[in-house]
């Protein structure tokens, strides 16, 4: 499968290797996409892997991944323009947090996956992935047993292909939780994972389900 990925972080790097790993072809963004360590990054990749600017690699994904700093992601989507974007899958990892006393979301009424399926009304959006560090995001593997990965969007046939890309890196158990409104559970679920680990001083942690 063909995957642009818009943002190129600790995520979009992390999420382009993983699925390269798995045989999918990546054209991955940046606003520099000339610089110098993406260049080199991108030589240890291989041949499936390319960088581009926003607009190439939205146009060239089937499936499209938002790894950007939310700050800019309104920005690059407007830069991207909402027609290159149209009925494609839009994996969506924000997570708009303030980091005041305590880390906090940034959006009081509205969850960052419900308002990027209202900026992209044509696109299938599917939030997930958002829950986890980018060092947890491929081929999670815990002592403790089998993490679980949530997604949630509207559109059936995109969660689908979601979730297949998610099992190509590792996430063997994944649960679909409803609608795009659902976002807002995933979002406070990434606060809870945040505040828990930042209390316990101990990173990389994954929620896992346990059933009898
Ligand atoms: N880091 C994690 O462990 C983690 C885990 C779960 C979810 N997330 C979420 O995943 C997303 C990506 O995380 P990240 O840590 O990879 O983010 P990041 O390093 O802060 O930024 C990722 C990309 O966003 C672009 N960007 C930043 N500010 C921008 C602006 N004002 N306008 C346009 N582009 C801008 C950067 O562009 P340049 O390349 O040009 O600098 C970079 O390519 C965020 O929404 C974050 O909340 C992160």
């Amino acid at each position: 499968m063909k995957i642009g990925i818009l943002g190129a972080g600790s995520v979009g790097k992390a999420l382009a290797k993983g699925w390269l790993d798995a045989g999918h072809s990546v054209k991955i963004s940046s606003r520099d996409p000339m610089s110098e360590s993406l260049f080199t990054w991108k030589e240890q990749m291989g041949p499936d892997c390319q960088i581009a600017t926003f607009e190439e690699s939205a146009a060239f994904g089937e499936v499209i991944v938002l790894a950007i700093n939310w700050s800019g992601v309104e920005s690059v989507l407007k830069q991207t323009g909402q027609q290159a974007l149209q009925h494609k899958v839009i994996i969506d990892l924000s997570n708009a947090v303030e980091f005041s006393e305590t880390p906090q979301l940034a959006l009081k009424n509205i969850s960052a996956g419900e308002m990027i399926q209202q900026w992209l009304p044509e696109s299938r959006v599917v939030k997930t992935l958002n829950m986890v560090g980018s060092a947890t995001m491929v081929n999670p593997s815990f002592s403790q047993g089998t993490p679980v990965m949530f997604l949630c969007g509207n559109d059936a046939e995109a969660k689908v292909t979601v979730q297949e890309l998610l099992h190509a890196i590792g996430w063997r158990d994944v649960i679909d939780l409803g609608d795009i409104t659902r976002s807002a559970l995933l979002e406070s679920l990434m606060l809870t994972c945040l505040i828990s680990e930042i209390r316990q001083q101990e990173f990389g942690s994954a929620f896992a389900l346990l059933r009898k």
